[in-house]
């Protein structure tokens, strides 16, 4: 193995001690915490898991984090209802709803209907155009853990060609906008896109959000490219036990990589870290609107 380990654990400890000092100054400035709500709708596992870990880690950075667990029979109308009451609540800076929603409620409406200020996600048409325009809005928690771990790498990206395989509203495409920002040569592949593999040979820096178990190859890396692996997919081994792996094929790239995220320990804590920092930055923001 010849790459540089991207640790993202380590990195996301770093951020979030970050976000600590800036929470002990903001409750010393404002004489209360920023608030984040995280709401969850049905009893789908793997979102139970993520909710309750983004609710822990909001208290363990100071944050006045609340789980609202809603039954899957919720209606539209109650979720839209909940959700007004959370805009109007001047001690809430930060709202996220767990996606997917059951099929019952549209996952649009729910999206517009999140205060554009308050949306930590980064999904609100408002902030995702904000983004499109070089503007500042608050930036999907995924892409911007992933522009992190491309600094940690050392990656100097301007002129660089980068690509991105994965279309998604939550990481293909905010992560494409992220790298154009930085100068980078701007590539999207997905699913419809034809040679695949000769389009990631081509990435310096390659970013792979797609969902599908070790779908990059280590002959598909370009020799000293820089890879992020967005991708966690859960696999079941010949034993029957299972285990979490990315898009990439990891112990094929790391050899051709210059340097590589692991699965899991690369990306997935800084999503978290992350959406610690868009609630600081969304509290922040909020109440020097308003002075
Ligand atoms: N479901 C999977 N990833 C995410 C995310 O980043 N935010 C929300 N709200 N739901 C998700």
């Amino acid at each position: 193995m010849s790459a540089t380990i991207l640790d993202g654990k380590k990195l996301a400890e770093t951020v979030r001690a970050e976000v600590a000092t800036g929470v002990a100054e903001f409750v010393a400035a404002h004489g209360r915490p920023p608030g984040l709500e995280v709401v969850l709708v049905g009893e789908d596992p793997a979102s139970q898991v993520y909710t309750r870990n983004k609710q822990k880690a909001s208290t363990e950075v100071g944050i006045r984090g609340k789980l609202h667990t809603l039954p899957a029979s919720t209606t539209e109308g109650e979720l839209l209802a909940l959700l007004d009451r959370l805009n109007a609540d001047e001690t809430v800076d930060g709202i996220l709803v767990q996606l997917p929603l059951p099929k019952q409620i549209s996952e649009q409406k729910v999206l517009d209907a999140i205060r554009a200020d308050k949306d930590v996600d980064g999904f609100h048409p408002v902030n995702a155009g904000l983004l499109a325009s070089g503007r500042q809005g608050l930036v999907p928690c995924t892409p911007r853990g992933c522009m992190k771990l491309l600094a940690l790498a050392g990656a100097k990206l301007e002129g660089t060609r980068a690509v991105v395989v994965g279309r998604s509203n939550i990481v293909g495409k905010p992560m494409a906008q992220l790298l154009l920002g930085a100068n980078a040569t701007v590539t999207m592949a997905h699913s419809r896109t034809k040679d695949l593999a000769e389009r990631c040979r081509e990435a310096d820096v390659l970013v792979v959000a797609v969902g599908k178990a070790d779908l990059v190859r280590g002959d598909w890396v370009k020799p000293g490219a820089i890879v992020i692996d967005v991708g966690m997919n859960r696999i079941t081994l010949a034993d029957g036990k299972s285990k979490l792996v990315g898009d990439v094929a990891f112990e094929e790239a790391a050899k051709v990589a210059g340097a590589i995220t692991p699965v899991p320990g690369g990306v997935g804590p800084m999503t978290i870290a992350c959406l610690l920092e868009n609630t600081l930055i969304a509290a922040k923001q909020r109440l020097a609107k308003k002075s």
